[in-house]
């Protein structure tokens, strides 16, 4: 199994509609028609978005941004600098749920922000009752920090995962060996201002 990002497209936009409005989708990422709009135009600066293919087919999207100081004091995460990365994600086919990609797509991402020094960790936030998230997140690595109240939108568990500390689960497949692919894109110094390969190199041996 081979699993990469990759850059999104305007030919993406209709595969991406299509997974905004699956009902697994919508009921973590809301208004699937606000969400196509917001992703049919470029991502503004600080934030970032990919593709997740695995074995050559398209199956989900990433994004990952610095969340605003406004937005973090609004959900009560005060302590929180604006200097993180935060991370949302779905795998919008549904065949292509359960299968660990989740998992291997936030690594990649979060491995790739936390090759930038400036980037202190790593969050995300899932609704409390979003049991495949959390369980995506903590196979990727990620500890659950609190529960905190996001309003309107109910209570969420905080998901962060530091430098150094990132372990998770190993997915035993049955579909044999995973082939975690980093693709330019996402890992070019355009992006991140940073010799991500590099740095990736140590994130590994730090891990070792
Ligand atoms: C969250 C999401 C990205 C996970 O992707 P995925 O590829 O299915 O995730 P993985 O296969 O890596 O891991 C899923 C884990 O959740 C578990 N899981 C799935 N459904 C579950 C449920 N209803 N209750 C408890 N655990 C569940 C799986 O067993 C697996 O855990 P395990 O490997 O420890 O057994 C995907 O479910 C999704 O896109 N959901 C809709 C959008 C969404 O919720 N986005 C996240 C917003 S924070």
């Amino acid at each position: 199994m081979s699993l990469l990002l990759r850059d999104v497209t305007a030919g993406d936009l209709p595969l991406i509609e299509r997974w905004l409005h699956a009902d697994h989708v919508r009921r973590a990422w809301g208004d699937p028609d606000a969400d196509l709009r917001l992703l049919s135009v470029p991502p503004p600066e600080g934030h970032w978005r990919a593709v997740i293919e695995a074995d050559g087919a398209a199956v989900g999207l990433v994004l990952w941004q610095h969340p605003t100081r406004e937005e973090l004091d609004v959900a009560g995460l005060s302590d929180i600098p604006a200097s993180v990365i935060d991370i949302d994600i779905m795998i919008g086919e549904r065949d292509a749920l359960g299968r660990g990609h989740g998992a291997a797509a936030i690594r990649l991402v979060t491995e790739a922000a936390l090759a930038d020094p400036a980037v202190p960790f790593v969050i995300a936030c899932a609704r409390l009752d979003n049991l495949a998230s959390r369980r995506a997140f903590a196979n990727a690595g990620f500890r659950e920090d609190r529960e905190f109240d996001d309003v309107p939108h109910g209570r969420y568990v905080l998901l962060v995962c530091h430098r150094c500390r990132r372990g998770g689960r190993t997915r035993s497949s049955t579909s044999g060996p995973r082939e975690y692919r980093r693709q330019a894109p996402l890992l070019n110094d355009r992006q991140l201002d940073v010799d991500v390969l590099t740095a990736l190199s140590k994130i590994t041996q730090c891990h070792e």
